[in-house]
């Protein structure tokens, strides 16, 4: 099976659209680490896009807190102001639909989360962040699995457990490709669709192939300058267009 793991979309519809028009005919499934909508300026189309092409979704901080503005407390200025803005423009049957996301996922090939497998806002950034959550992976407190799917830090990382419980990130090579092992444990961002934060302004998502056991970063470039148009047009704070063009 061929899963397009996409994450952190953010009312990005230019974005969006380019990676989807990007997958081919031998995708089987399309999943959705969190954040649908927030920052930017179209987020009824991409919640109405996800819903169309039946791309499962979990449940993001910033959809969250877009059906329920307490979540947004602990939000910076800009993304407080985004997330008050998304809110009063999303259609009720949108924020019914992102209110009845579920947090996290089991699949076949691992678990789907947004922020971490304990907590839709936790980040895994840093080396001991990644090893507190490979541990317990190894441990089983989620049950038999040895891959976690994440997303929240917009930035592409693949981090492994060895077999002699080493936890290392993984170089990402030119072509994308990286080999996955039975034995060992992984944690994978396939990077954001929407506000990409690798210093790479391009769309990031990933394929994960349960058969030849891999995992594929895929780049796409799309219409940012329409999207920062937009943003701007729609009175939302400037610095989320700026951000666009640097991919930070
Ligand atoms: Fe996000």
């Amino acid at each position: 099976m061929r899963i397009a793991i996409l994450s952190d979309i953010h009312a990005n519809i230019e974005a969006f659209q380019a990676v989807v028009n990007d997958l081919d005919h031998r995708t089987d499934r399309i999943l959705n680490l969190g954040d649908l909508v927030g920052y930017n300026a179209n987020p009824n189309e991409c919640v109405e896009l996800a819903r169309n092409i039946g791309m499962h979704s979990i449940q993001g901080n910033h959809d969250r807190a877009a059906c329920n503005p307490e979540f947004a407390e602990g939000f910076n200025i800009y993304a407080r102001a985004a997330i008050l803005w998304t809110k009063n423009n999303l259609t009720d049957e949108n924020i019914q639909f992102l209110n009845g996301l579920e947090e996290s996922r089991r699949l076949s090939c691992g678990l789907a989360c947004h922020g971490s497998p304990e907590n839709t806002a936790s980040y895994i950034a840093l080396p001991f962040q990644a090893r507190a959550i490979l541990k317990k992976m190894k441990k089983g407190i989620w049950g038999k699995i040895n891959f976690c799917l994440f997303g929240h830090t917009h930035k592409r990382k693949v981090w492994r457990m060895d077999v002699r419980k080493k936890v290392a990130p993984v170089e990402i090579p030119p072509d994308g490709i990286i080999r996955l092992n039975d034995e060992e444990f992984y944690l994978l961002n396939p990077g954001s669709v929407g506000q990409p934060r690798n210093g790479d302004p391009r769309s990031s998502y990933c394929i994960f192939d349960t058969e030849s056991n891999s995992v594929t970063f895929k780049l796409v470039e799309y219409d940012i300058l329409s999207t920062m148009k937009k943003i701007v047009g729609a009175d939302l704070p400037e610095f989320f267009a700026k951000r666009l063009l640097s991919g930070t």
